[in-house]
């Protein structure tokens, strides 16, 4: 369970941060269409268009956006005074109260802007020498895996891809397959919590387990981890853990965090140079130069929402809805599953493939022809249609996207 101390937040000095007034507490059962009517009424919804694209970026509540322009305005009539002087510092603030959330020490968390600066400063920053290997599969995501290729072409690394079949098998085959893959020169490996193809949990704290009890570092791609599952992220024992905010959490755009582990920090190199005395400082991942603070300070009102609708409560919820629409085309021969949901296999994202058919002109017909957002996913091994239902989501919402695609299917 994430711990969310209340502590942490009220550390956080929300003063001048307003909380949405909505939420009342933790409890409701996740089939109780009025009681989460409530919540999503915490989101602007745009007329006429229904969005469950909910696994790339997230809209923020309304809450986390009216705190985050009122931060801004501040900022941009006197930087000097509200920028430099009240806001930047209060970054700190943002730290603590991100790294109680998570489970991590403060000292260990950097902010950063998604999980791709955070994690291609530790796969870019890694100490590997020439002919040592990183192990990762196919299906992480592929902007890492081009930094990955970059290391292979200037520092003469090596990477093994393992293939992960879709939908997943059980937890045990699928740690039995990256241990397979381990080689003695492998260093590092790069382990999606969700994959962002097909919504699978992989099972990684077991994986981490069995990697680094043969010598391998683990990384982990927490994109679509944190603030949708409701395990901590700590409990996975990783080396490096890196999250993008704007997605679970709701956090206003361009946020996200780097969790390195003590004694790693020391040894990673920042993409951008930090000084020598900082070299053990978590910081030394900030080395941005100015920043606007009103994006992370935005972090603030995000988690104290999602503490107050309560982890479990939202993972839940989300399965639920996820389980809704899932069901309604289970029977339907012009759709298979893709996604393994037994076993708490995935959260909110399910995929399916369309036997025969090309899954963009389906999303493009949903999203022109019904004002439905959703995911074509096109990959070399597999492709479908991705759906990803959020907060602000409801049942009466996945019947109307059940029956728009059984229109989009017949033909
Ligand atoms: C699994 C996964 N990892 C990493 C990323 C990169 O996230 P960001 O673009 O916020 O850096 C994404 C984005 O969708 C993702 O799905």
């Amino acid at each position: 369970m994430v711990p969310l101390p209340r502590r942490a937040f009220l550390a956080g000095g929300l003063g001048g941060l307003a909380l949405s007034p909505v939420v009342r507490g933790v409890g409701r059962r996740p089939d109780d269409e009025a009681a989460w009517a409530d919540v999503s009424a915490a989101w602007d919804p745009t007329p006429g268009q229904l969005n469950l694209e909910s696994g790339g970026v997230q809209a923020p509540t309304r809450a986390v956006d009216e705190a985050f322009l009122r931060t801004w305005d501040a900022a941009r009539r006197l930087p000097p005074v509200h920028l430099l002087r009240e806001q930047l510092p209060r970054l700190e603030e943002v730290r603590s109260a991100l790294a109680a959330a998570a489970g991590f020490p403060a000292e260990e968390v950097a902010l950063v802007r998604n999980t791709t600066e955070a994690l291609q400063n530790v796969l870019l920053g890694w100490p590997l020498a020439r002919g040592e290997r990183v192990l990762t599969s196919t299906q992480d995501y592929w902007r890492l895996q081009e930094g990955l290729d970059q290391r292979v072409e200037r520092d003469g690394i090596g990477i093994d891809r393992i293939r992960l079949p879709v939908p997943l098998p059980p937890d045990g085959e699928v740690v039995a397959r990256w241990l397979g893959a381990v080689r003695p020169q492998t260093r590092l490996a790069l382990v999606c919590e969700v994959v962002n193809l097909t919504g699978q949990v992989l099972p990684v704290a077991a994986l981490t387990a069995a990697l680094q009890a043969r010598g391998v570092a683990v990384v982990v791609d927490g994109a679509h981890g944190f603030a949708h599952l409701d395990s901590s992220p700590a409990d996975l024992g990783a080396d490096a853990y890196g999250t993008s905010l704007h997605k679970w959490l709701g956090a206003p755009f361009g946020t996200g965090f780097l969790r390195l582990r003590r004694d790693r920090v020391a040894g990673v190199w920042p993409l951008f140079p930090s000084a020598a005395r900082r070299r053990d400082d978590i910081r030394k991942f900030e080395s941005l130069g100015t920043i606007a603070a009103a994006p992370f300070l935005g972090i603030l009102p995000a988690l104290d929402w999602w503490r107050r609708v309560g982890p479990s409560a939202k993972l839940a919820r989300l399965r639920f809805l996820r389980d809704h629409w899932l069901a309604a085309v289970a029977d339907d021969p012009r759709v298979r599953r893709l996604t393994r949901v037994e076993d708490n296999g995935a959260g909110a994202i399910a995929t399916l493939s369309l036997p025969g058919r090309d899954p963009r002109p389906v999303a493009e017909e949903l999203r022109r022809g019904e004002g439905i957002l959703v995911r074509a996913i096109v990959h070399p091994e597999f492709s479908g249609l991705r759906v990803t239902p959020n907060l602000h989501n409801s049942v009466a919402d996945l019947d109307r996207f059940v029956a728009a695609l059984r229109r989009c299917l017949h033909d």
